[in-house]
């Protein structure tokens, strides 16, 4: 009586057994395949993409991150200081004064401290900018607020960075 018992359990224990098993199983594999889909997709690529963007090139460190890379400011042109000055007025004044920290930071000697590059990516690309480059992220976190684009042309920031180069103590460089 009591073999016979054990053997019916035993029996029944196999008759739904391997259902509950099955199922079981591939509940689990639904729930690892899920885990595993979440993982592939959205995981590693902000990961990568954050790499990317903390690797500089060293062109980008000293040049700016942005649609300039190189400037060749050959002879001082007074023209087009001159219009570059108005612009500044214009775009700039309401933040930047030439020879004191206001908004931002004094630009009279922006060119001795940065490529005119630089500071075209700076006019040109500031949200990448104080994004992603280590010396404008820092400039960012000293003044507190965010420079403005001013949607200029590469050509009216080049005017600019023309008239930066006859403020008080840059050299033209
Ligand atoms: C809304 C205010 C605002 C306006 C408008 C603005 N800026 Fe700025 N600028 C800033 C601030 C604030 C910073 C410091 C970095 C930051 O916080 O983004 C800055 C940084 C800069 C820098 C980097 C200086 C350095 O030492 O690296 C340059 C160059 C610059 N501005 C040029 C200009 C020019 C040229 C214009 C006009 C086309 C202009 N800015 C318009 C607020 C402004």
């Amino acid at each position: 009586m009591h073999v016979f018992k054990t053997k019916y359990s035993v029996i029944r224990y196999f008759s739904f057994g391997p259902r509950v098993l099955f199922a079981t199983a591939a509940l689990c594999g639904l729930l690892v395949a899920q885990g595993c889909g979440n993982k592939d997709e959205p995981g590693p690529s902000p990961a990568s993409a954050s790499n990317r963007m903390d690797e500089l090139t060293s062109e980008q460190l000293r040049n700016g991150i942005g649609p300039v890379t190189s400037v060749d400011l050959g002879e001082y042109n007074p023209d087009l200081a001159n219009e570059g000055q108005e612009l500044f007025k214009i775009k700039c004044s309401a933040c930047h004064k030439i020879d004191q920290r206001y908004v931002g930071p004094a630009l009279n000697d922006v060119l001795s401290r940065r490529t005119p590059a630089y500071v075209m990516n700076m006019i040109l690309n500031p949200e990448e900018m104080v994004k992603r480059h280590p010396e404008a992220k820092k400039l960012l976190a000293e003044y507190a607020a965010p420079m403005a684009n001013q949607h200029l042309t590469q050509e009216e920031a080049r005017a600019i960075v023309e008239f930066l180069r006859n403020t008080n103590n840059n050299q033209s460089k």
